[in-house]
């Protein structure tokens, strides 16, 4: 099976028109999107396979060669196809053009396991249009797992619809989170929340890559995820996977998640005000 769906073209009347030039550019992207991601994950292969050279952006924060040369073979496709478009990648930040479209580029979410040798990593790629998430590409490198979604058009694994789980409350849920990078400093660690959520539910994981916590949601795999202090190409393709896999995903105090937002919940839409209940609980006690 292709991963991604041909769409079927019909002659559009003239209202039609602007609609119909929007979706053509949503769905070329898509399709450079994808080949990008897939380009990018033979690259980390490759260099997962053959050892790294690592160099470090803060006492904790590593950036492999690895990152760079991914990077580079993602923006290559982004640019090539839609020279443009504006681009916030990691690792060259953000390119200086007027347009409404917006690529967001994490090319290796999960370098610190991805440093360590542990095959836990992603590739994550969205694209807004006017602030709004249009597109999502995730791809789960170790796993060949390809997860997909365009805005009003669902969430898919390797072209197979995914939905979030059915679990109805807190207490049966499998969550997961993150910690920052800042933690060795700051007080804002997220271990207050980690310590309350994980006495009130079946677990909670840490796995290393918030693009992948979010496509794990979204593919019903796991119930919940928060995380503070993120960039925007950690979370900017999985909260669109989320959300069109029938989920939940807003800021901490439950508000819309900005188009470049940095703290997220993101749930199967049933434990989100529970969830949330908790960390509002969290915040007032440190004060
Ligand atoms: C990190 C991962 C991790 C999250 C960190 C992110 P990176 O991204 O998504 O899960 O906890 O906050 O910075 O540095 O591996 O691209
Ligand atoms: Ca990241
Ligand atoms: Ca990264």
């Amino acid at each position: 099976m292709e991963r991604w769906e041909v769409w079927e073209s019909a002659t559009p009347s003239e209202e039609e028109l602007p609609m119909r030039a929007f979706a053509s550019i949503r769905n070329q992207a898509y399709r450079v999107a994808v080949e990008a991601a897939l380009e990018a994950g033979r690259i980390l292969r490759w260099h997962f396979q053959r050892g790294l050279e690592i160099r470090y952006k803060g006492e904790i924060d590593l950036v492999t060669e690895a990152d760079l040369a991914s990077e580079r073979a993602v923006l290559a496709r982004i640019q090539g196809a839609f020279p443009d478009h504006r681009v916030l990648a990691e690792e060259s930040g953000e390119t200086d053009r007027d347009s409404p479209w917006l690529w967001v580029v994490d090319p290796l979410d999960g370098t610190t396991n991805f440093a360590h040798g542990f095959p836990v990593f992603a590739v994550s790629i969205a694209l807004l249009h006017e602030g709004q998430r249009e597109l999502a590409v995730v791809y789960d490198v170790m796993r060949d797992e390809l997860f997909t979604a365009r805005r009003g058009e669902g969430a898919f694994l390797n072209g197979r619809p995914i939905r979030v789980t059915r679990t109805p409350r807190l207490e049966a849920a499998l969550l997961v989170t993150g910690f920052p990078y800042d933690r060795r400093e700051s007080p804002m660690d997220n271990t207050r929340e980690f310590i309350a959520l994980l006495k009130r539910c079946h677990g909670v994981l840490r796995v290393g890559s918030a693009a992948l916590d979010l496509a794990s949601v979204a593919a019903g795999r796991l119930d919940g995820y928060w995380e503070f202090q993120l960039s925007p190409w950690d979370l900017a393709a999985g909260a669109l996977l989320v959300e069109e896999a029938g989920g939940r995903v807003t800021t901490p105090l439950g508000d819309p998640l900005p188009p470049l937002g940095t703290d997220i919940v993101a749930t199967n839409g049933l434990i989100h005000a529970e969830l949330l209940e908790v960390l509002a609980g969290c915040r007032a006690a440190m004060g």
